[in-house]
């Protein structure tokens, strides 16, 4: 990892970035590629980006090119939904959501009390972000602050655009897991004092979901917001149906789930729900009314069984979409990973999710859902120099298939269908070379302690 101040950059190889939303503007004016482009970076910020022969002849003589042949060169990618401690948890067996949560989340996220573990965990799962290739993600912490500043301590140290939260809980868990209203208002408060807004780190009030929080703890995580109005609103959401079941009796004055929250005023252009899959027509109205987004989390729902998201639907109603790995109930923390996933699930649904839509989701959708557009998803000039190189030989079986693949479109797909963090070869945050795959001692299998 070198993380000198960052002097002036030239990545050169192939680029493609997504420029639009294909929904809106068609596959074709969707994204900007240079066969041979020039990607320029300084100061942590994107300075050039072009064809290499228009760019090169102006080049300042100091500028460092980093040539990358059998590349994809494109914007880092955006995870709308992640919790860190669960990195402790990925992977556990046999349960759907609320089962899962009680026998295997709950005690996982006990351990953050403690500072040490939460510094250990953070970092571990920022090294895995980077191996992947995300360099913005809307992570859950637990309900202790420790979690919240581990984390953020982490992000700063690396520079990266990061959006974080305490979580909110105080009913219906384990007793030891629990805040009350009060002192989650203030833990939160002074977390937003001593992060929000510092280099790229952002907050997120985080009520974990409405059966975990009293209407004192929903009425006061509404204060925070209306008292820092470009604090981000971060939950999940119709996720599993029996979780439903569980909204339904202890709001029954709420028409559906998302309304619990809505009476709160939790709904805003800064609200992300995770999951949404089990939702009615009213609901979607009211997310794309409020200009509220939906983190679409594929491995997470297949793996704990909760449904197939809806995505023509959400789009046919303007809901902004952003994509998301909820490790651990998602299996991976690779993007391209989650894009194979949610191809799959498209398909059960006889949709289809066409490459170009993909790299939006995976990086302009994101920055948009999490309203981060005008920082970071794409390769424009002024943004964040935020980018992964991916390496479109980066195995075997991607060599050989790539060598048959005859345009743009069929590269991406066989890429975010084929790939995983073996095809990251850098990840760059902030012009800042964050992960390089083969310079890294963490790509090896660790030592086996005992045979
Ligand atoms: N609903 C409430 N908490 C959680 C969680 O930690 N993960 C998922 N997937 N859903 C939740
Ligand atoms: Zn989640």
């Amino acid at each position: 990892m070198s993380l000198a101040p960052s002097s002036l950059r030239a990545w050169r190889g192939p680029i493609v970035h997504s420029v639009a939303d294909p929904a809106e503007v068609g596959l074709e004016a969707s994204y900007e590629y240079f066969a041979d482009g020039l990607l320029i970076t300084e100061h942590g910020r994107i300075t050039g980006l072009g064809p290499a022969e228009t760019l090169l002849p102006d080049l300042r003589q100091d500028a460092e090119v980093i040539a990358c042949p059998n590349a994809l060169i494109t914007a880092g990618f955006v995870d709308t939904h992640i919790h860190y401690p669960q990195t402790d948890m990925i992977a556990s067996y046999g349960e759907q959501l609320l089962d899962w949560l009680n026998n295997y989340t709950f005690p996982a996220e006990q351990r953050f009390a403690d500072s040490e573990h939460a510094a250990q965990t953070a970092n571990v799962f920022l090294n895995e972000l980077l191996r992947n290739g995300t360099t913005t993600a809307l992570v859950f912490g637990t309900v202790h602050a420790a979690s919240v500043d581990a984390f953020f301590a982490e992000a700063a140290a690396r520079d990266l655009r990061m959006i974080c939260g305490k979580v909110l809980m105080d009913r219906n868990a384990p007793e030891y897991l629990l805040d009350t209203a009060e002192s989650g208002y203030n833990d939160s408060k002074a977390l937003i004092e001593r992060w929000h807004g510092k280099g790229r780190l952002h907050y997120a009030v985080t009520p974990r979901f409405a059966p975990t929080s009293s209407h004192e703890q929903m009425t006061l995580a509404a204060k925070l917001l209306h008292e820092y109005p470009d604090l981000y609103l971060h939950t999940h959401l119709s996720e599993n149906k029996k979780e439903i079941e569980w909204v339904q009796a202890l709001f029954p004055e709420s028409r559906h789930y998302l309304d619990v929250y809505d009476r709160y005023q939790l709904l805003s252009e800064r609200s992300v729900f995770a999951h949404g899959i089990h939702l009615c027509d009213h609901e979607y109205e009211r997310l794309a009314e409020t200009g509220s987004a939906l983190a679409f989390c594929p491995t997470s729902n297949l793996f704990l069984g909760s449904g197939l998201f809806n995505l023509p639907k959400a789009e046919a109603h303007g809901v902004n979409v952003g994509l998301g790995t909820d490790v651990g109930a998602g299996t991976s923390f690779s993007i391209l990973e989650t894009l194979n996933e949610a191809y799959k699930v498209m398909q059960l649904q006889g949709a289809k999710l066409h490459p170009f839509k993909s790299l939006y989701l995976a990086t302009l959708g994101g920055a948009r859902a999490l309203r981060l557009d005008d920082r970071i998803g794409s390769l424009a000039v002024g943004k964040d120099a935020d980018f992964v190189v991916l390496d479109s030989h980066a195995t075997p079986l991607l060599a050989h298939r790539m060598q048959y693949a005859t345009s743009l479109e069929e590269r991406l797909f066989v890429l975010m269908t084929l790939g995983d963090d073996r095809a990251v070869r850098y990840t760059v945050a902030a012009g800042n070379i964050v992960h390089e795959r083969d310079a890294a001692p963490d790509n090896r299998p660790p030592k086996p302690t005992s045979i």
